[in-house]
């Protein structure tokens, strides 16, 4: 199969992304990703204000777009396509990408394809690695927390998620419920690595009924209540803090682990002869649940892989690759794509 180059807009969440892919499904590289995050415009508001983000994309992408060829080292008339999230997301972001991919299309006379913001997470694993189907991946953010079982670049399952929040999310706010640092992920984290996960005991929720499906929002709950059980004069003490960190953290991790044994136990009954474990979204950064999903694979013998950071959370790239396997599977979109706020798998 002849190489393609494609170019990748992402701009679903708080991340305008652009980058240029240039390969086969299951050999590509990425030749540039432009990430511009907007963390700095939304920090005052405690969480992502959908019309600041909306209206940040639609300022920036362009440039982005520009600085992600340039990178790249080509021109328009170099590409095979433009690929671009057309959802879910917040729909003001999504709209502003979509509408860039479209100007771009005319313009250059080149296909439009719209992506699944969730596909792109999910054939992530493919880009960097290669990973054959059928892979189970794990989506683990701020805004997602879903199992899903890759059998092709248009063919998923969905084995189970949050019915609530996404881990990320639970993170977050339990760093804003102790005061410290966004995004809660890494400053929860690190303080974890200080306390005693064992003093408090939080909810596993769910982890008694059967199947994939998780719940984070009554661990944020609980929290709170005991937060406020071991504050004194309203302060709470720094080994508090520590010890509430590490207990909290503890909790997501049972309940990934859990969750992820049942997941792979389905995905085992017809996997292929090397099976794989594949994780993505911010979340998988975290030391402690990689460590407790590394352990449950070396248990059902089953790889582990997690892409590089920097494709783990939002970007252009995964879009373009993305759209890379869909065009070379003979997909292609026209002018009446639309903007989607929701678009499961
Ligand atoms: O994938 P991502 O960049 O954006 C979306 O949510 O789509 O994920 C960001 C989320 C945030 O909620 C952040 O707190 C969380 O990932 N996160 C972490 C860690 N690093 C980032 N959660 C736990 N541990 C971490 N080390
Ligand atoms: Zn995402």
């Amino acid at each position: 199969m002849s190489q393609l180059t494609i170019l990748g807009l992402e701009s679903s969440c708080d991340d305008t992304g652009a980058a240029v892919v240039r390969g086969t499904p299951g050999d590509a590289t990425v030749l540039s990703s432009v990430v511009e995050g907007q963390n700095s415009l939304h920090e005052a508001f405690g969480g992502v204000v959908p019309e600041i983000a909306a209206r940040a994309h639609a300022e920036r992408i362009d440039v982005v777009v520009r600085h992600a060829l340039e990178r790249a080292g080509i021109s328009l008339s170099d590409l095979d396509g433009v690929a671009v999230t057309a959802g879910p997301g917040l729909i003001g972001g999504v709209m502003s990408g979509v509408m860039c991919a479209k100007g771009i299309a005319i313009g250059a006379g080149l296909p439009l394809i719209g992506v699944n913001h969730l596909a792109g997470h999910a054939l992530t694993p493919r880009l960097t690695d290669g990973v054959a189907f059928p892979y189970l991946m794990l989506l683990v953010s701020g805004g997602h927390c879903q199992f899903l079982l890759v059998r092709g670049p248009e063919d998923y399952s969905r084995l189970g998620g949050t019915i609530d929040d996404a881990p990320g999310e639970a993170f977050d706010k339990t760093a804003r419920l102790l005061a410290l640092p966004q995004p809660g992920g890494p400053s929860v984290e690190a303080a974890a690595l200080d306390g005693d996960p064992k003093r408090f005991r939080f909810p596993r929720p769910l982890l008694d009924r059967p199947g994939c499906d998780m719940s984070f929002s009554g661990l944020k709950t609980a929290l709170l209540r005991t937060r406020d059980e071991v504050m004194d004069d309203n302060r709470l003490k720094a080994s508090d803090r520590v010890d509430l960190c590490a207990g909290f953290q503890a909790a997501v991790v049972d309940v990934l682990v859990e969750k992820t044994r049942r997941a792979l136990a389905i995905y085992l009954q017809d996997a292929p002869a090397v099976p794989v474990l594949a994780v993505a979204g911010g979340v998988a950064a975290n030391k402690a649940i990689r460590a407790g999903l590394e352990t449950v694979c070396d248990q059902m013998s089953v790889q582990f892989t997690a892409p590089p950071l920097a494709l783990c959370t939002d970007n252009g790239a995964m879009i373009a690759y993305a759209g890379l396997e869909r065009f070379a599977g003979g997909a292609q979109d026209d002018m009446t794509l639309a903007a989607r706020p929701r678009w499961p798998l």
